[in-house]
């Protein structure tokens, strides 16, 4: 892959857990020359606890105000950039709409299995910490699917390896940009 010219607007990665938002996101703003953030760990550095000890601590609520927060602050500058979100950003209708306005949105889709694969050993994610998390997952999956249909760009993950989604994404992008 050669270098490609970055889109004016950033360039937000949405998708489940799991869906490889992060690895793809520093991969193709590798390939963009541009910045890459991370959502989780811009709020991790705000408010100086990891993702698990502020929902311990405060609870989701509170989480989900920081990252809307860290979300606005994020596409409030102009730098161009490629931002991955949490697998939650999508929830808040005022994301929502700040990512449609502000950014160029694309939706990593994963299925049930290969979330529950990747993140078997994880316990980082506290939504899907304890038991039955396989049955809150789906729950949450199909909540949200509505919200992550709703991208400018939807990349099917199944069976491509990161530098794989990250040539599609670009494609794309390069089409956007014709
Ligand atoms: C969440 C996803 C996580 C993190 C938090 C909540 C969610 O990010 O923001 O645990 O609600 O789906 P990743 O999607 O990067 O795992």
């Amino acid at each position: 892959m050669g270098r490609f010219a970055m889109p004016d607007r950033p360039v937000i990665l949405t998708g489940f857990m799991g869906s490889g938002k992060s690895s793809v996101g520093r991969l193709l703003a590798d390939r963009l020359s541009c910045r890459f953030i991370d959502l989780d760990a811009e709020i991790v550095k705000s408010s100086g606890v990891s993702i698990n000890e502020l929902f311990a601590r405060d609870g989701e609520p509170v989480f989900r105000l920081l990252e809307s927060a860290q979300l606005e602050r994020i596409l409030s500058t102009t730098e161009r950039c490629v931002v991955a979100t949490g697998g939650g950003a999508v929830i808040a209708p005022q994301n929502r709409e700040k990512m449609r306005k502000l950014g160029v949105t694309v939706n990593l889709m994963v299925t049930l299995e290969q979330v529950l694969q990747r993140l078997q050993g994880c316990d980082d994610r506290p939504l899907l910490a304890g038991e039955k998390a396989a049955e809150r997952a789906a729950a949450l999956m199909e909540e949200r699917e509505q919200f992550y249909a709703d991208a400018d760009i939807r990349i099917d993950t199944d069976g491509k390896s990161v530098e794989d989604v990250a040539a599609v994404i670009l494609s794309h992008l390069k089409g956007l940009l014709a």
